[in-house]
């Protein structure tokens, strides 16, 4: 694994970015500063080498501000209605970053902070292994949160994400990776074909807080159930796709236990290349990057304009804290939390 200085943090401390590489000849960065993955080189069906993932090439970009790219999202990504919730009776009030809502963890989530690291081996590969304390109410959360992160790149083209957590006070905790993904040189990702393994999904309201429901993707826009083109049906006159600006939703996985199972499966045609996304969670957020605004020049030059990149944000359901029917976000003292996901890249 390469590990090269890649900044100075506000409080002069080094940053890194880390390199790992397969011997195919994929290579995923990653920094410590919010767990960043910057970029993931992969071959397209004519064996070209391009990066798949939007970002930037300086650690300052990455301060300077940005939706979200690359990061590892905590202490509970997505939304919290009016950012608060109830816990064994105390209500717990967390920043209201989003409208009236908290979204991603809050003003300092676990996104823009700098993570303690170290590298391990196993049998067959190297792992980075990233680790970071929330403090007991940091961002209103309750419990010292001890939290690992570890990223391995294997040579079937696995990109693992193994996620574990361990608090000392009761909490609520959704762990998630915010990459976006365009697997081909085309300016957005309409072109591409989705599969995801949902027969439900979950209905927001207008500030893309989740109703409560869960709604049968059946004959409407969300059904995702066999590959489809994301560009066809995303400017329905739809009330779902009119709340998310297009797809902003979180799709119910067609699982009843936390195994690790296949939840979503991406192809350009154009480029050939092909991303599975397999997880032990109950749930995926697909975001069609509806807020990307040409407003970011990322690397390469490149501007980011609308739906130029999208996310496959597996975790749980959004405001699950205070939805009594969705699965349980609550993470008790002294219990494990643990998630794996894995990114696994191929060509078609
Ligand atoms: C998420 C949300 C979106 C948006 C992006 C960041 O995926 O669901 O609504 O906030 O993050 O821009």
């Amino acid at each position: 694994m390469n590990k090269n200085h890649f900044g100075k943090f506000y409080n002069n401390e080094d940053v890194y970015l880390f390199s790992l590489k397969n011997d195919n000849g994929i290579e995923v960065k990653i920094t410590n500063y919010g767990g960043i993955i910057t970029s993931i080189i992969t071959p397209d069906k004519n064996g070209n080498f391009s990066d798949i993932v939007l970002g930037f090439e300086t650690l300052d970009e990455y301060l300077a501000g940005h939706p979200y790219f690359g990061v590892i999202i905590g202490r509970y990504c997505n939304r919290i209605k009016n950012g608060t919730f109830i816990l064994n009776g105390i209500q717990y009030n967390l920043a209201k970053n989003d409208g009236d809502n908290h979204l991603h963890g809050g003003l300092k989530g676990f996104d823009k902070v700098l993570w303690d690291f170290n590298i391990r081996k196993d049998e067959e590969k190297e792992l980075l292994e990233f680790s970071y304390l929330s403090k007991d109410m940091e961002e209103g959360y309750p419990g010292n949160l001890q939290v690992n992160v570890t990223y391995s790149l294997n040579n079937n083209n696995e990109l693992k994400i193994e996620y574990i957590a361990k608090t000392d006070k009761d909490t609520i905790i959704n762990l998630t990776n915010h990459s976006y993904f365009n697997l081909s040189d085309e300016e957005t990702i309409l072109n591409h074909e989705l599969k995801i393994y949902a027969n439900y999904f979950t209905p927001i309201d207008s500030s893309l807080i989740p109703t409560g429901e869960l709604l049968s993707v059946n004959n409407t826009p969300f059904d995702f159930t066999d590959f489809e083109l994301i560009g066809k049906r995303i400017d329905y006159d739809n009330e779902q796709l009119k709340y998310g600006n297009g797809y902003d939703h979180n799709f119910v996985l067609n699982k009843k236990d936390n195994s690790l199972t296949l939840a979503a499966e991406l192809f350009s045609k154009v480029s050939g290349r092909f991303l599975q996304v397999f997880t032990t969670e109950p749930a995926i957020q697909f975001y069609s990057g509806n807020f990307l605004d040409g407003t970011i020049k990322g690397k390469n030059q490149k501007v980011y304009t609308r739906r130029s990149g999208l996310c496959l944000e597996t975790q749980h359901y959004p405001d699950s804290p205070n939805k009594i029917n969705f699965p349980s976000v609550i993470l008790k003292s002294n219990h494990e939390y643990k998630q794996i996901t894995i990114f696994k890249f191929g060509v078609k």
